[in-house]
This record gives structure tokens, sequence and C-alpha cells, in this order.
């Protein structure tokens, strides 16, 4: 037998055991009950029935004293004539006192000379139906239901009758009854209730151990791997719960495998990438270093120059891919490192401006600005605002042609500032539109050195932590604008 089984059984069984057991002992129970009930019931309907039987007898012999002595011969008769009715019954004649004058009983065994009188008179005063019950002078110690009633002659209590209703006799019938009522009812009711019962139980046992079954073995069909498994119970309560909190887990860890699994993708994409871009760099300087270093004698002033500058040209790419990929990668691991504050955008962009006019004058390259000396603060990161500022115009300058112009235009919206920079310069291919803010990505005319392709990814990252997005209109020998939204400051 597998494991699965194993459990599934024993717990089937386990609860199924302990429901039938339970059912068993509810039976019985129950049956033990309604035996009490129904012999409770028999004694109250006894005494109902037959409670004016004492009455009755006293007007058939009356008088029943003579003379201050009991007429006892013809108290005896009728006293018999009414056992011969009523077998179960015993006939006592009390007088005021409760001593027992005389009775008839089977087989005369009567162990007491006075019978209590406390639930004599309760019966004669009761008022309903609950049972009363009196002594047994057979029985000392085993109260008896009965029936009573005064003896009044010549205006005077002379005593009273009393009729024992269940006898010894009777009550051993009864109980001797009771015994074949408990074989009979109790067996069949066993049978009946513990087969129904049984059968309904066992079936809704095993509709709930069959779904915790489903469950389990999802359970253990996601740890041997295969993540996409989930529960389809068509039930609600605990166990539905149970099922939509795995499959709402088995969600969550499977959406989370898929983005490792993506994110490993793309570092090995990323150290793939930068090992290209840092080799050549690294190799051209190691290429030309070597030649200054072997051909010490023999390079002219001119070449030694030529190779120095290119040693600097390209320890200064290796400095700036390095600190771009740093700068990405930090903002990438940590989103919190952004510290807005309250910021004059304009004079931001003024610096920014002045400090691209010297490369762009060299180039023959206008940069205008235009704005509002009034404009309110905006609430930014500054160091990282004025980034973004940078690499954009940085390639503003780098894609335009000599007497090309580059416009920063801040305007004034609702509650932000819209920035746009806009160039008169090469333009981009529709194409290329999409993938321009992809790092690592440059376009096909872009073939410098000097050119990481992660300008505009740490752009678009900085953005993104502002919670603000970038726009790029273009056209080819056109020109380029790039529009993005710095929000108002909002005093608290
Ligand atoms: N103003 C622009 N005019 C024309 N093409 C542009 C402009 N800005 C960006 N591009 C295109 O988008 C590509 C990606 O730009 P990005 O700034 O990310 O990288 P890069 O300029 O190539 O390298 P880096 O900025 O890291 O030195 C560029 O290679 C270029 O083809
Ligand atoms: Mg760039």
């Amino acid at each position: 037998m597998s494991t699965k089984s194993k459990i599934f059984n024993s717990l089937y069984w386990k609860i199924s055991g302990i429901f039938l057991v339970f059912t068993i002992l509810l039976t019985i129970i129950f049956i033990y009950i309604s035996v009490i009930f129904s012999s409770e019931y028999n004694q109250e309907a006894q005494q109902k029935i037959n409670g004016e039987i004492a009455a009755g007898a006293i007007k058939e012999v009356s008088p029943i004293f003579v003379d201050g002595k009991v007429k006892e011969e013809a108290i005896k008769v009728l006293m018999h004539s009414m056992m011969a009715v009523h077998p179960s019954i015993e006939v006592y004649l009390l007088d005021p006192g409760g001593r027992i004058l005389t009775f008839v009983v089977p087989g005369q065994d009567v162990k007491t000379e006075y019978v209590s009188l406390e639930p004599v008179k309760k019966f004669l005063g009761r008022s309903d139906d609950r049972i009363i019950k009196g002594d047994d002078p057979r029985n000392p110690g085993s109260p008896k239901i009965f029936s009573a009633a005064e003896i009044i002659e010549d205006g005077q209590l002379k005593g009273y009758m009393y009729i024992i209703l269940a006898s010894n006799q009777y009550t051993s019938t009864m109980a001797a009854l009771e015994n074949s009522f408990i074989l009979k009812i109790g067996a069949r009711s066993i049978l009946i209730s513990v087969l129904l019962t049984s059968m309904l139980g066992l079936l809704a046992i095993w509709i709930i151990t069959r779904n915790l079954n489903k469950i389990i073995s999802a359970f253990r069909s996601f740890k041997e791997g295969n993540h996409s498994v989930r529960i389809n119970l068509q039930t609600g309560g605990e166990l539905g719960n149970v099922a939509h909190t795995f499959n709402s887990m088995a969600e969550t860890i499977q959406q989370n495998i898929i983005q490792l699994k993506s994110v490993e993708e793309l570092r090995k994409e990323l150290i793939a990438n930068i090992s290209h871009d840092l080799r050549s760099p690294i190799a051209s300087i190691q290429g030309f270093t070597e030649t200054i270093l072997l051909k010490e004698d023999k390079l002219t002033e001119n070449e030694r120059k030529k190779y120095l500058e290119i040693i600097l040209q390209n320890s200064e790419n290796l400095s700036k891919l390095v600190n771009d990929l740093f700068e990405l990668s930090k903002l990438e691991s940590n989103p919190q490192m952004i510290q807005p504050e309250p910021i004059q955008v304009a004079e931001l962009v003024q610096d920014v401006a002045d400090k691209f006019q010297i490369i762009a004058r060299e180039k023959n390259i206008s940069i205008n600005t235009i704005y509002s000396k009034s404009l309110p603060l905006v609430y930014a990161d500054i160091q990282m605002t004025d980034r973004v500022f940078q690499n954009i115009l940085d390639n503003a300058i780098k894609y335009c042609n000599p007497g090309d112009v580059v416009t920063i235009e801040l305007e004034l919206q609702k509650d932000s500032v819209l920035v746009k920079i806009a160039d008169t310069g090469k333009g981009i291919a529709e194409d290329e539109l999409p993938y321009i803010f992809t790092r690592y990505y440059k376009g096909s005319k872009t073939k410098g050195a000097n050119s990481t392709g992660l300008g505009l990814a740490i752009v678009k990252k900085i953005l993104d932590l502002h919670k603000s997005s970038i726009q790029v209109y273009s056209k080819i020998n056109q020109g380029t604008r790039f529009e993005f939204q710095l929000p108002l400051y909002v005093v608290a």
C-alpha cells in the first residue's frame, strides 16, 4: 500500500470509527431515555385512569365502620372482587393516623404497620397530573403509584382507603414488558438508525476525505516540482478555503520562480554585454601601451602622441561605462535611494545648458532655453534630475550636425512642470524608437566608441522612481523631442 493511500485510509477509518462509536452510543442513550420516559408515562397514565378507584370502592361498601369497627367481611369481599378485575392492585384500609387496619394483598406479606400520610394528603389535594408515589407496605423504601380516598362517616374522618396501583407482581410484569420493549424497539432502532446514519455519515466522510486527498496530492505534486498544479474543489467552507489559499500561494510562487528565472537570464545577458564592452577598450589600451613600450625609440613624436590620445580616450570610455553601469545597478537595486526636495527647475536647466555650451559651440550647435522666471518649485531628487538633463542633452548634441539647434523648454501645467528637450538633429528611425530606453541599445547609426547605450535607460529608471514617464517624438533627419513631467512641490 502506498504512503498516500495509507494516510487517506487511516484518516478515513479513524473518522469513520469515531463516528460509528458515537452513533451506537447515542442510539443506546436514546433508547434508554425512551424506556425511562415511557415507564414514567405509563405510571402517570395508570394513576390518572385509576385515580378514583379508592373513592368508588368506598361508595360500594359504605358505611365501612359499624359501631366503631370495620365491616371486615363485606370489605374483603369487595377488595377481592376488585383485585379479580385489577390483579395488579393491593388494597389497604388505614385509620386517620395512617395505621393499617386491614388489607388484601397477594401473599399477605405486609411488612409495615403504617403508611405515610404525606403522599396520601398530597394525592387528595392534587391539582395536576404529576405522579405521586406512596409507601408500599410490602416493599418499604420502594414507593409505588396509588389511589386513595378519605372515609368520612357521620361527618367524621374515619380513615383512608389506600390502593397500590402497581403491585410487585405488576411492576415485575412491567419490567419484563419493558425488557422486551427494549429488545424489540431497541434492536430495530439501533439497526435502522445505525444503518441509515452510518451510510449517510460514511458517505459524508468519504466526500470530505476525498477532497482532503485531492489537497494532499496537489501539495505533493507541487513539492515534486509541478508548480502549475492547482486544486479544483467544488466546495466552499474550510476545505474550499484551503484549496483557494493553496492556489493563490502556488500562483505567487510560480510567478516568483518565473521572475527569478528571467532575472537570471537578464543577469547572464548583462555579464555577456559588460564583458564585451569592457574587452575592446581594455584590448586597445593594452595594445597601444605595448606598442609604445616595444617601439620606444622608433616612434615619432606624433605617433606617440596619437597612441597616448587613443589610450586616454579608451580609459575615458571605460570609466564612463563602469560609472554608468554602477549608477544603473544602484538605481535598480535600491529604489528607495531617491531623495526628493523642492528645486528651482529653471535654475537647474540653465546650469546644465551652460555646462554643455562649450562642446555645443565646438560643434557649432546652439542651445536655447525657454522658461518663465516665476516657475514654481518642483519636487524631485536634484542630482538625479540633473543626470536626466545631462543624458538627454548629451544625446541631443551627440546626434546633431553643425548648425543644428537644441531647445529646452519648461511649461507650467496644472500640477507639474512639462520639460521638452528638442533638437533639429539626425532623428531616430521609427522602428528603433521603441528600443531606445532599453539598456545597451544603441541606434543603428551610433557606432561611435564613446557610446554605451545606457544613457536613456538611466533616464527612464530615474523618471520611473519619480513616478513620471518619458515620451519621445522623432523624425529621421528632422529632429527629436523628449518630454517628461516633474511634479510641483506642494507645501504640506
Ligand atoms: N537626440 C537624439 N537624436 C537621435 N538619436 C538619438 C537621440 N537620443 C538617443 N538617440 C538614439 O538612442 C540610442 C540610445 O541612446 P542612449 O543615450 O541610451 O545611448 P547612447 O547615447 O548610444 O550611449 P550613452 O548615452 O550611454 O553614451 C542612441 O544610440 C541613439 O541611436
Ligand atoms: Mg546617450
